[in-house]
């Protein structure tokens, strides 16, 4: 919806010595779900925003990211959104503390500047060299974060405004994208698309995008986001339109979530629709990013960031923390046979619904693009994991009725935990699964990086099982299938 925020979903668990970010466990695409590596569990995206600000990158402020980590694990958000990230910035300090936080990362890789984009109505002019060598730096920048559960190859970049053939270029960047990964990152790492919220174009996109290209196969996406805001005050499963999507996705064969969701027409917020979008009804779903972190000028914010160390809560932050802690993790963690055997459909055109592009003759990679995947961005900008030492909150924080809250800080989960609600208030680790040594030495950090490698690729039916081989602190790794995002989807919101 906002071209400007930054989104990104985390889920993350650090050993337990807070002095340590450990890694979070990888996560896996298995058919419509998202699971979690080591236990198997499905995934689903519960949700919060964060803004930091609006000139940067939202990610490259650790002061900033420290206090809105602890702020969202409070709430019990697993995932964040991030936009407008710039790949030469240091991303160390932040990626490690939404990491000891059991938060992961849904990084867009476009941002506003100049060769950063596709321009929607020119598609072609803009898919060049200069531009996949952005999106490849910010690939190698945020790849070695074992809390980035994914990227986004394009956000609404299919509109009405849209030129007919986009789709292709969409499908072409997703390939680019997915081929780099495959030979210059020692793990996967997924890539889908978030569409805007136009109904007619919803299917058509899902179809075009998500189906097998026996040609191309790297250019089908790995999961869907759709930006909703359908559901507005007291509404209901059917008012709403949830019911339609539901109908819509009911066979999806990759994870289908709200990349972005909140309408504000209703003020406050309360949120009335996070228990149906986590409920049985829509088991389809794997959960949403509530759009979005910081208040500005268009009135979606959770908190109100007065000051770099000033914060007050919002009653819409309250509302949301209340339907959280709500939620049944049993069911949201459940996998689903059905979901995760979901195969994804041949392309062709009978397949797509209404009016929309249906060739899948994709747009050649411009010049020099063959050489950069095949040796890799030189001296590109890679991040690492960096010790988090300091966990105290280093803002004033108020709530709502102005009361300041004390005594905030940042509980540093064990790898085999990510965040959810209710967690860090009282934490104990939870038991590891597989063979995950979350209870050994302090050396989980530095494990974290030597599982990445060695748990590398998950075939398309590894999720589950390749899950109990694969070593601690492995990332979140997407092969295809349904994975289930079994966590709640965060946007962190930037003005
Ligand atoms: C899902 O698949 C079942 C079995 O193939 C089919 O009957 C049903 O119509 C499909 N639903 C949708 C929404 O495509
Ligand atoms: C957020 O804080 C600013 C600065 O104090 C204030 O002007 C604004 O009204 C606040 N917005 C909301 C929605 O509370
Ligand atoms: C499992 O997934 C299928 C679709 O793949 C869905 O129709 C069914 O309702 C789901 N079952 C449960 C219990 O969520
Ligand atoms: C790949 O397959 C699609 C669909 O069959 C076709 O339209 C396209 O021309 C093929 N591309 C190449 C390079 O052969």
């Amino acid at each position: 919806m906002k071209t400007t925020s930054v989104s990104g979903a985390a889920l993350a668990a650090a050993s337990l010595f807070s002095s340590f970010a450990a890694a979070v466990q990888p996560l896996t695409v298995n058919g419509a779900n998202f699971i979690t590596k080591s236990s198997g569990n499905r995934f689903s995206i519960p949700g919060g925003s964060s803004g930091v600000s609006q000139t940067s990158d939202p990610l490259s402020d650790g002061q900033a990211c420290l206090r809105d980590a602890i702020l969202m694990q409070r709430l019990g958000v697993n995932t964040i959104r991030v936009y407008n990230l710039i790949a030469d910035l240091n991303h160390d300090e932040c990626a490690s503390i939404f990491n000891a936080a059991g938060i992961y990362m849904i990084l867009d890789v476009n941002n506003g500047f100049q060769d950063s984009y596709l321009d929607r109505t020119a598609p072609w002019t803009t898919y060049t060299n200069a531009y996949l060598t952005h999106v490849f730096s910010v690939i190698e920048a945020f790849a070695p974060y074992p809390n980035l559960l994914g990227f986004f190859s394009g956000n609404e970049v299919i509109n009405e405004q849209s030129a007919v053939n986009a789709p292709a270029y969409i499908r072409a960047v997703t390939r680019d994208m997915k081929d780099y990964i495959a030979k210059n990152v020692d793990r996967d790492i997924g890539v889908g698309y978030s569409a805007a919220d136009v109904a007619d174009l919803l299917s058509p996109t899902w179809e075009y995008l998500g189906c097998e290209l026996a040609n191309s196969t790297s250019s089908k996406i790995d999961f869907f986001g759709l930006n909703d805001y359908e559901w507005c005050g007291d509404a209901t499963y059917q008012s709403s339109g949830y019911n339609m999507l539901v109908e819509q996705f009911g066979n999806t064969s990759i994870p289908v979530f709200f990349s972005e969701y909140g309408c504000n027409l209703v003020k406050p917020r309360t949120f009335t629709n996070v228990p149906v979008l986590y409920g049985e009804e829509m088991s389809v779903m794997s959960g949403g990013l509530v759009y979005e972190w910081t208040e500005g000028e268009n009135d979606y914010g959770l908190v109100n960031i007065t000051s770099a160390d000033e914060v007050h809560l919002r009653e819409d932050y309250g509302y949301l923390a209340t339907e959280y802690s709500k939620l049944d993790q049993n069911l949201l963690t459940s996998a689903n046979s059905t979901a995760t055997g979901q195969k994804p459909p041949t392309c062709d055109p009978d397949l797509i619904t209404g009016n929309f592009w249906s060739s899948w003759d994709l747009p050649a990679r411009p010049s020099g693009v063959d050489a950069l995947i095949s040796s890799g961005i030189s001296s590109a900008n890679k991040g690492k994991t960096v010790s988090v030492s300091s966990t105290a909150m280093p803002a004033s924080v108020y709530d709502y009725n102005g009361q300041q809250i004390n005594d905030l800080e940042l509980t540093v989960l064990a790898e085999q935990d990510s965040n959810r609600p209710g967690l860090a208030g009282n934490y104990t680790p939870s038991t590891p699964t597989g063979t995950a040594a979350a209870t050994g030495s302090s050396s989980t950090g530095a494990s974290s990086s030597a599982t990445r490698s060695s748990s590398g690729k998950a075939s398309s039916t590894a999720s589950q099982s390749a899950a109990t081989s694969s070593g601690a602190a492995a990332p979140m790794v997407v092969s295809s299938g349904a994975a289930t995002f079994g966590a709640f989807l965060a946007s962190l919101l930037f003005l």
